[in-house]
């Protein structure tokens, strides 16, 4: 089943990587922020098509398309384009994002990182993947000389949750901070060891169900911000490298 997901994820990262550049069609999810594009659409086609002929009896919540549950055990969580506002902008920092959930636990999860031709993926107890490369958290242990990667809502102006604060608490005690865009390409980032430490504030299960699981066979750990395992009703996040993780997560609770 890895394998159909990695090849599904990899054919829906080359639809995106051909539309990349070219005049697709914008529209706006309720803001002017909030964008989807046709090169979404198509990318999601793609991947629901693929499930249900595969895996009819699964139950799919994908970002476009909204939920189809079915009486499966299994669960897929699709954002067929995570990065949308930096495809949109002509930035190349986009990717694909698979995880599937068998009762309660995720067992299987895929971001394509596109434009890097990198392919994550983890299987419950089996590790972490970039290609064929295993893939470990890193071993900082002092904020100071932390790496951290974060996001904003869409609607950062009408409900900031204390974002702003938590990001200046966080840029004054980290080394450096950034921003890239794609929650899931931020995940496995902390996978691979180059962040310590990625939070934010409100993301939907489609963006993180399948980088919770590539953090944690990474060796590291990923919780909401009271400290629980995520559930797909999870809003807010933090994933680290383990060490750090108590000391973020009352930087975080110090910006409540
Ligand atoms: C967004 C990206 C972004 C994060 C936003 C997400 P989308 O997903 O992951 O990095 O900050 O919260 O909604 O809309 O591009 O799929
Ligand atoms: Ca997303
Ligand atoms: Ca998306």
């Amino acid at each position: 089943m890895l394998h159909k997901i990695i090849e599904i994820a990899k054919e829906a990262g080359e639809i995106i990587r051909e539309g990349f550049q070219t005049n697709f069609e914008i529209e706006y999810k309720g803001s002017v922020t909030n964008l989807v594009t046709e090169i979404d659409k198509k990318s999601e086609r793609h991947i629901i098509d693929f499930v249900r002929k595969e895996f009819p009896s699964h139950s799919i919540i994908a970002e476009e398309s909204g939920n189809d549950f079915r009486s499966s055990e299994y669960a897929w969580f699709i954002d067929p384009l995570d990065g949308t506002t930096n495809f949109a902008h002509g930035l190349p920092i986009f990717s694909v994002s698979i995880g599937v959930r068998k009762n309660d636990e995720t067992i299987f999860g895929v971001v394509y990182d596109i434009m890097q031709n990198k392919m994550y993926a983890a299987e419950f107890g089996s590790g972490s993947y970039m290609n064929e490369k295993k893939l470990a958290v890193n071993s900082t242990d002092k904020i100071e000389e932390a790496l951290l990667v974060t996001g904003f809502p869409y609607d950062i102006a009408r409900n900031p949750d204390n974002t702003i604060e938590r990001f200046v608490a966080f840029l004054k005690k980290a080394r450096a901070v950034r921003r890239l865009g794609s929650a899931a390409i931020d995940f496995c980032y902390v996978a691979s060891g180059v962040f310590a430490g990625f939070w934010e504030a409100k993301l939907s299960p489609w963006d993180y169900v399948a980088g919770d699981l590539i953090v944690r066979e990474a060796g590291g750990i990923v919780t909401d911000f009271d400290g629980k395992n995520l559930t797909p009703n999870s809003v807010q996040i933090l994933a680290s490298n383990g060490i750090l993780h108590k000391q973020m997560l009352e930087i975080i609770q110090g910006t409540r």
